[in-house]
């Protein structure tokens, strides 16, 4: 078993946009929280695409304390508050039970400022992770200090990814970043996996390279295997695919639900359950062998 409020951050990222990142960060958190474990959301990501689909809504005030005003109010609940050590800092509580630091673009502030920020947001972390089993960052494409904050606080690096070319090279780039930052700030960093998160599945029954795909996507699956071998994972880091449904996840996303929620019995729905049991076996094996 993971210990309770032994605290794991999670880093979601791709050096791409458009990969669903925000959607299976909402999918896989909202799996955890469902199955006991006490779940935290953060959005490092300046267009905000979990916050606002988090709340299609107006945005809660203590995520945006003067939405109508001319001037930058971060509220309690707004992720730019992790970066000091004396600011009040109060996650939304979601009706499923999971926790939320929101964001608006002004997050991107962090951007400029002396990277020592970046080590007042660890400690604001490490003191969260009493708090939380699973505390979740959605991240952006860019190299800068939201990046690097995310990745010095965490302890697993997940990959979601399709599987055309520019996604592959953000694959690749994401994972140069990490190893870059593992080396110099956070040895206990790991890569847990990449998921093909839009496998457009031509047959159930077939092999994984002999006919699951079409053969284009077959080469590039491929292909991808190869971006990990380069850098010395084996294909096992290939976690899951999850199948591309028409409108499915658009139509969930109108509704503000996750896949889970909107439709239960969908493909989509039952392999991200498939794939947080994954990652949650993959996480309690690695802690035991420590
Ligand atoms: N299983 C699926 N089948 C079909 N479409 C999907 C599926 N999952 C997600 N999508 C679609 O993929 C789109 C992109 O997802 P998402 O916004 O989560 O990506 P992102 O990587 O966070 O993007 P950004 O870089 O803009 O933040 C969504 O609009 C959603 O409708
Ligand atoms: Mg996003």
């Amino acid at each position: 078993m993971v210990d309770k409020h032994a605290g794991k951050v999670i880093i979601i990222g791709n050096q791409k946009g458009g990969v669903v990142k925000t959607q299976s960060t909402n999918e896989i958190s909202y799996n955890m929280q469902q199955m006991g474990k006490k779940t935290l959301m953060i959005d490092f990501d300046s267009t905000s695409g979990l916050t606002e689909r988090t709340f299609p809504g107006e945005l809660p005030l203590t995520i945006d304390r003067d939405p109508m005003g001319n001037s930058f109010s971060p509220g309690s609940a707004h992720a730019f508050q992790l970066f000091f050590t004396d600011t009040e800092i109060k996650p939304e509580v979601l009706p499923d039970g999971r926790h939320i630091f929101g964001s608006t673009n002004e997050i991107g502030e962090i951007n400029y400022r002396p990277q020592d920020c970046v080590f007042d947001f660890k400690e604001r972390i490490d003191a969260l992770r009493e708090q939380y089993d699973f505390i979740f960052i959605d991240s952006a494409p860019d190299y800068n200090n939201l990046l690097i904050a995310s990745h010095v606080v965490g302890d697993y690096l997940l990959i979601p990814t399709l599987l055309e070319k520019g996604s592959r090279i953000g694959v690749g780039k994401q994972l140069n970043y990490m190893q870059r930052i593992k080396k110099n700030y956070n040895p206990g960093l790991q890569f847990l996996g990449t998921y093909i998160t839009q496998a457009g599945v031509q047959s159930y029954s077939q092999p994984l390279l002999d006919g699951y795909l079409s053969p284009v996507e077959t080469e590039n699956l491929r292909r991808l295997y190869e971006i990990l071998q380069e850098r010395n994972y084996s294909e096992d880091k290939v976690l899951t695919l999850i199948s591309w449904v028409k409108n499915l996840a658009k139509e969930a996303i109108e509704l503000a639900m996750t896949i889970r929620e909107y439709s239960p019995a969908s493909k989509p729905a039952v392999q991200y359950q498939e794939l947080t049991s994954k990652i949650l076996r993959l996480i309690e094996e690695d802690t035991h062998g420590k």
